[in-house]
């Protein structure tokens, strides 16, 4: 299948290209809303508030884990791939929700944590106590815990060894994670067969697509470091190739915490694709480096650098999501500076990131939330929200691990946020009630009763967003700028032709990062004489000169998306 080639479906002809345009959304059932008041989050809830979401702007839902769980992980600790834990709901509940968030036009993306199972698994539960039956093999099983010793321990916190000796089978078993998340043994072509089965089974269910949890880890080797080794390749290759064969239109999402080659890696090439989308873990925390430092040139030196990836490839950019914000791939020094601003007290670290949200982190400053918003949604890529960003939530560094960002959906200032009935003490997790984030301040109801709520704002920025396929289909092109603290670059698009009836366009995002008003030289060679219009207001700029320059002025911590119009003079 070519991968421009319109996608005929009964009734439908949908852009196999969806996910480029898509605005996502990642919501934990658990804590957007509790329909039943047993005090967690359920599906039903979800299916509640999809016309909120719709109102929002979102195109997709990324659903974290819902599966039969002992919940030890925040549900990537799995105990059955396919069923639902009964505190979420049931699957006839799923199918309405995919039912109706199609009737929206939304997709939903749900993860797929294939790198292991939780040690409740029947299949666990089998290995251990069989070693010669079906399941004997479905584990990493060894006799000595010195195996693979280049392979980095990730949850540093709790974990001391990626081995644990389990005292039924009288043998060590591996796992990156959690010591009670057994990693699942992919050499064994059973497992292969059963993750296959496992995709088919929520394809088949309308789903489409699935986050890939973990993918780097797949199999594991003496000599490798356990991380996009060879054979996790193949895998995932022999899993897009039957995903296109039988699910066209559906997609795949990588996320591989890893360096930006190697993530790169996970889109696979043209002729032998991998993943559709994979998180860009390179830019994220460039972000936040960025706007603390008030310089730009770590972006600029990111986003100059062309990675070939497929034509059909998209990054998924992103803020902030249910993990910590991880500093595994910036350097010592800009990892402690990250630390110096972003988490002063210890509580606010977790394994080698940062366990608060968005909102926080920023310091609640108005500004650098909608500069970091800006940047979100004109990067290469599709933005990535997570829940209650858009009201600008607070943390509880209190809580346990991850658990600080993963609190209740602050809807309404009564009981419980407005998230649910139940008694408070009940709840999974009780409501942010800080000085600043109290829920009785921050939530979706105050927001909407004011037309410059940052919901507004973000409900605005994303429907401009929409309207422009430059930014998700777009290329990128860096500019020059004289002011160190000034990130510029075009996005431009050819157009798409009658297709889908796009025409071309070219916008120049213009970034200041200085905690002070700037003005500065764009060199935009290649746009002489162009006249530039705000995309928001359409409000007419200085035009670029003959000799490719304009200048401009941006207020501290602020941004210009304008539009590139057709030169008023023809250059010499
Ligand atoms: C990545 C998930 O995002 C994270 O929440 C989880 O703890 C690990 N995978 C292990 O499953």
């Amino acid at each position: 299948m070519s991968f421009t080639a319109p996608i005929q479906l009964p009734g439908l002809t949908l852009d196999p290209l969806w996910y480029k345009r898509s605005v996502f959304y990642e919501v934990m059932v658990r804590s957007f809303v509790d329909a039943n008041g047993d005090g967690s989050g359920d599906i039903a809830g979800l299916i509640g508030k999809l016309d909120y979401l719709q109102w929002l702007g979102v195109d997709a839902l990324w659903l974290p884990p819902f599966y039969q769980s002992p919940l030890r992980d925040g549900g990537y600790d799995v105990s059955d791939f396919t069923q639902i834990l009964p505190d979420f709901g049931t699957v006839d509940e799923f199918r309405e929700l995919v039912t109706k968030a199609h009737e929206r036009n939304m997709r939903v993306v749900m993860d797929f944590p294939l790198n292991h199972t939780s040690d409740q698994h029947e299949w666990f539960q089998q290995s251990r106590s069989d070693p010669d039956g079906p399941y004997g093999d479905y584990y990493v099983w060894s006799d000595t815990d010195e195996k693979y010793e280049n392979i980095r321990i990730i949850f540093v916190d709790t974990e001391e060894s990626n081995w644990t000796f389990d005292p039924v089978r009288r043998q060590f078993f591996f796992h990156r994670f959690f010591s009670h998340q057994p990693d699942l043994n992919f050499e064994n072509v059973a497992v292969q067969e059963e993750i296959f089965n496992i995709v088919r089974f929520w394809l088949d269910m309308g789903v489409d697509g699935l986050r890939l949890d973990a993918i780097p880890y797949l199999f594991e080797s003496e000599d490798g470091n356990g991380e996009g080794e060879p054979p996790t390749h193949e895998f995932i290759k022999r899993l897009r190739a039957m995903v296109d064969e039988e699910y066209p239109g559906r997609i795949l999402i990588a996320e591989a915490n890893q360096w930006p080659r190697e993530v790169a890696a996970f889109f696979g090439t043209d002729e032998e694709p991998e993943c559709h989308m994979a998180f860009d873990f390179p830019v994220m925390p460039r972000i936040f480096y960025s706007l603390r430092a008030q310089r730009a040139d770590e972006l600029v030196q990111i986003l100059s650098e062309q990675t070939d990836v497929p034509k059909s490839a998209a990054w998924g950019v992103f803020l902030r999501n249910h993990d910590e914000l991880t500093l595994e791939m910036v350097s010592e020094e800009y990892r402690q500076a990250m630390y110096g601003w972003y988490a002063y007290d210890p509580r606010m670290r977790s394994n080698i990131g940062i366990r608060r949200r968005l909102a926080p982190l920023l310091d609640n400053s108005r500004d650098e939330i909608e500069l970091a918003h800006a940047l979100l949604f004109s990067l290469p890529g599709s933005p990535f929200l997570y829940y209650g960003d858009e009201i600008g939530m607070g943390d509880n560094i209190w809580l346990n691990d991850r658990d600080s960002s993963r609190t209740p959906m602050q809807w309404t200032p009564d009981r419980n946020a407005g998230f649910s009935t139940a008694d408070p003490g009940k709840l999974y997790l009780p409501v942010v009630q800080s000085l600043v984030y109290n829920y009785s301040l921050i939530n979706v109801e105050s927001q909407l009763a004011q037309s410059r709520s940052l919901l507004h704002w973000i409900r605005n920025v994303i429907h401009v967003r929409k309207r422009h396929p430059v930014f998700g289909l777009g290329d990128l092109k860096v500019l020059h700028t004289n002011h160190g603290s000034v990130l510029a670059f075009v996005r431009s698009y050819e157009g798409s032709g009658e297709q889908f009836g796009d025409s071309p366009e070219q916008v120049m995002c213009v970034f200041n990062f200085a905690h002070n008003p700037a003005a500065f030289e764009i060199d935009a060679t290649g746009y002489e004489g162009a006249a530039l219009y705000d995309l928001f207001g359409g409000g007419q700029f200085p035009t670029i000169g003959e000799d490719g320059k304009v200048t401009l002025t941006l207020g501290s911590q602020s941004f210009y998306w304008l539009h590139i119009g057709q030169p008023t003079f023809q250059a010499n």
